[in-house]
């Protein structure tokens, strides 16, 4: 039997730290909550991505009365990113939430399902995006979706 370990870093950044490119992201994934449909869950996610040429696309999540149906916060901005910019790899992602009392002190991660999303999104691009995962404690920043989603699928496995 052999073994290997596989080891993922999170820097945890304060507010003052971070560099105002992250600090405008973060802001616009705050605002992006304005626009989440959360009736269901009353957990509202904002997202933003920057792309190359330094445009921001913003999503949140879209509920639905068939729970299934509704899209989580960032493949909202993800998918909203490739199909209006398919010409720009996406650099950045920031992950906000919010309930009831406000924006959560401790950042949410994303989903199986988003993290599979921006994997691919990597791939499409052959470009690491960069995760900002705010929290009112502190930022958590991740480069790079292999530290949350090890020995992930891809394109390459399908030619053996
Ligand atoms: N949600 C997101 O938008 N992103 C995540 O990473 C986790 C969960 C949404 C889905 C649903 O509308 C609500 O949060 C509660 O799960």
């Amino acid at each position: 039997m052999k073994e290997y370990t596989i080891q993922s870093t999170v820097k945890v950044y304060d507010w003052g730290e971070l560099a105002e490119d992250d600090r405008i992201l973060i802001e616009k994934a705050k605002g992006a909550t304005r626009g989440s449909y959360a009736p269901y869950s009353g957990f509202c996610v904002g997202a933003a991505a920057r792309l190359k040429d330094g445009t921001i696309v913003i999503g949140s999540n879209q509920e639905n009365v068939a729970f299934p149906s509704g899209l989580c916060a960032e493949r909202t901005a993800l998918f909203a990113a490739n199909a209006q910019y398919s010409d720009q790899p996406v650099l950045s992602l920031a992950i906000v939430a919010r309930n009831n009392d406000g924006f959560l002190s401790q950042p949410i991660p994303p989903c199986g399902a988003c993290r599979q999303v921006i994997s691919g999104v990597e791939q499409r691009y052959n470009q690491p995006i960069r995760l900002l995962l705010y929290g009112t404690d502190g930022t958590h920043v991740i480069e790079g979706i292999d530290a949350l989603l090890p020995l992930q699928f891809a394109d390459s496995y399908l030619k053996g």
